[in-house]
């Protein structure tokens, strides 16, 4: 075998080994391992006790997870084997002081959001077959603890990069922003910090913004947040400078695609400003690899959600009327975009 067949093989064995790690950390999360240690440290049998697992299992979880460099272990003096959190790990996997006072870039949210869809993914291959969602019930709509977990989760993916996403985006002159869909409302908080003119207004169902509601008080922004309960299929309110939608496209069809842009459209001022932030595919409908996984996922739970191309996306916004339809690179994590178009002043 030469080199790089060997490299290439040993590389696809390993991505068909990678959910090894993934369920070690997704399983670490839901035994809540990372805030039990908090700023401690402790031995595999104390760590044991609290989560009701066995002594020696949990000295082979733990120590998978150093092995990942997610946690640290030291030999105490009483010979003992102390396991503690690294102080990046303290950062992004201990939740905070409770309530609302979550670390900023937290991610136990989506880690534990994950534990809840890895049901849905061993179910691909149904999926596949059937070329349907394994449910049919819409993830945020029944459960209101689910909902509550969905909107944390989307929380801790949109704080990776909401505050530098909303510093690099001039809004100038810009005073209404429509966040359609927006959640746990990170994008309208960090816009809104970043403009001081500016006044946001999230729309989203009902329950949704029952959690929003939390996120935008615990911000200190709730005079300058407004919540309006709604359905993005049905209409939109107008009179707006910028609408932007994170992550709304990928659970829709195409058709509700184009027919949610021509409300946009109505929706913005003339000269008005869409962003729409997604995993956008090249034309390849491959790559970026991650916006092209995202697509099964869609498959998994949507009847009609996918992933598009940067000229899908422009196929609706013209169709629609909107005009400097932009796609520029920007230096976003986990291969997000954002396509950019302009209403005619
Ligand atoms: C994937 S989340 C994205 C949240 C947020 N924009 C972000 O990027 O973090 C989708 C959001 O759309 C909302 N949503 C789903 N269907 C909707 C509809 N028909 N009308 C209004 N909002 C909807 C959900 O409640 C959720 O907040």
């Amino acid at each position: 075998m030469n080199k790089t067949l060997q490299n290439f093989r040993s590389q696809v064995i390993e991505l068909g080994y990678s959910y090894f790690y993934a369920k070690a950390l997704l399983v670490a999360v839901k035994l809540d391992i990372f805030n039990r240690l908090g700023e401690s440290t402790l031995s595999a049998r104390e760590l044991a006790r609290k989560t009701s697992c066995d002594s020696r299992a949990m000295e082979l979880l733990l120590n998978a997870l150093v092995g990942v460099k997610i946690l640290g272990k030291k030999d105490a003096p009483s010979g003992r084997t102390l396991y503690y959190n690294t102080p990046s790990g303290k950062e992004i996997l201990v939740k905070g002081r409770g309530g609302f006072k979550i670390r900023p870039y937290y991610v136990g949210d989506i880690l534990n959001f994950h534990n809840t869809i890895w049901e849905g993914w061993s179910q691909l291959e149904e999926s596949l077959r059937k070329g349907k969602p394994i449910s049919q019930h819409q993830m945020y709509l029944e459960d209101p603890a689910v909902t509550r977990a969905f909107i944390h989760a989307m929380h801790n993916t949109a704080m990776g990069h909401a505050e530098s996403l909303a510093k690099l985006v001039p809004l100038k002159g810009a005073k209404t922003f429509l966040d359609i869909g927006g959640g746990s409302g990170a994008f309208s908080i960090h816009f809104c910090k970043a403009n001081p003119g500016l006044t946001a207004s999230i729309l989203d169902l009902p329950k949704t913004l029952e959690v929003t509601r939390e996120f935008v008080v615990s911000h200190g922004m709730k005079n300058r947040i407004s919540l309006l309960p709604g359905d993005y299929n049905k209409s939109l309110p107008k009179g707006f400078d910028v609408a932007f939608l994170s992550h709304i496209i990928h659970s829709e069809g195409e058709k509700e695609n184009l027919a949610l842009m021509k409300k946009v459209y109505k929706s913005l001022n003339p000269g008005g400003k869409v962003m729409i932030q997604d995993f956008i595919l090249k034309e390849d409908k491959a790559n970026p690899p991650f916006a092209s996984a995202f697509a099964l996922n869609m498959l998994l739970y949507t009847e009609k959600g996918c992933t598009y191309t940067f000229n899908e996306i422009k196929g609706w916004l013209q169709e629609a009327g909107f005009q400097s339809i932009s796609w520029p690179k920007l230096p976003l994590p986990r291969d997000i975009s954002i396509v950019f178009a302009n209403k005619p002043a």
